[in-house]
């Protein structure tokens, strides 16, 4: 039995707290004390005062499912099988605590034993000097070397215009040959969908756009819950997805219009 999206964010809170993780609610998408954000856009955002050591949570683990808006992908919303403006973000977070080993061993067992998706659908990237989150993916995690990708910043780097940032691994899965073209992530079509993004967050991007290392390295993970829904429910795409369809029953209600009938 394949779980929906409420129920995948339940399994993944759950996870993560039986991990010693602080189970958070979301905050506001309007962001608190932070002037560099307008609206919230990651899990990570209105947590980066924990990120920086100014605040303590129990364990320094915490878990959430975090409403976001990314203003910076409305030009792709309509255009692709995964972008929306509001989205909820999932994500597990280390505040000096855990690293690279414990976040990639632990996504790998969360996909791959709790929502049952299959290891060699799974092709990742991870930063091109990172030789360590290569080595944990194929010789711990089994995945095979031509599912692996080390690229460069642009892809493999993640930073907000200042604060907590660093390389990071990405988490893709092969949908099949219905979904899009392609032969892997690197053709960027829909087929193979980016689902999970691990940050192993080690400076802090100051105003100017100096990198200064942080005393105690960090992770942040954030993973699309509209999109993992869309891989375990089997559907085309985020509109489709169990929670969506409602909105969309109204929206032709409203509309006069049906879903589907033309691009
Ligand atoms: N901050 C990273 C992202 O938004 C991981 O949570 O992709």
């Amino acid at each position: 039995n394949k779980l929906d999206l409420n129920e995948i964010r339940t399994a993944f809170l759950d996870f993560y707290e039986e991990r010693k993780h602080t189970r958070l609610k979301s905050f506001s998408l309007v962001p608190k004390d932070d002037a560099s954000l307008f609206l919230i856009n990651a899990g990570m955002a209105p947590l980066k005062a924990y990120f920086l050591g100014e605040k303590k949570m129990e364990n320094n683990r915490a878990v959430s499912s975090q409403r976001c808006v990314r203003t910076q992908d409305i030009e792709s919303v309509g255009k692709t099988d995964r972008h929306a403006t509001y989205f909820e973000m999932l994500g597990d977070f280390s505040f000096g605590d855990y690293f690279k080993n414990e976040a990639i061993h632990w996504a790998f067992e969360f996909l791959t034993k709790v929502i049952g998706l299959e290891k060699d659908r799974l092709w990742i990237t991870v930063y091109k000097d990172d030789e360590e989150a290569f080595r944990i993916w194929t010789e711990e995690m089994g995945i095979a070397p031509d599912h692996m990708f080390k690229l460069g910043k642009e892809d493999n780097f993640w930073e907000l215009d200042q604060g907590p940032c660093g390389p990071c691994s990405e988490i893709h899965y092969d949908r099949g040959e219905k979904y899009g073209e392609g032969t892997s992530p690197l053709d960027n079509s829909d087929r193979f969908m980016e689902i999970w993004n691990l940050v192993f967050t080690q400076f802090d991007k100051k105003s100017d756009g100096t990198y200064e290392p942080l005393a105690n390295p960090n992770i942040d993970t954030g993973m699309g819950l509209e999109r993992i829904a869309v891989v375990v429910e089997d559907v085309a795409n985020i509109f489709e997805v169990s929670t969506f369809r409602p909105l969309r029953d109204k929206i032709e209600t409203l509309s006069g219009k049906k879903y589907g009938q033309s691009a």
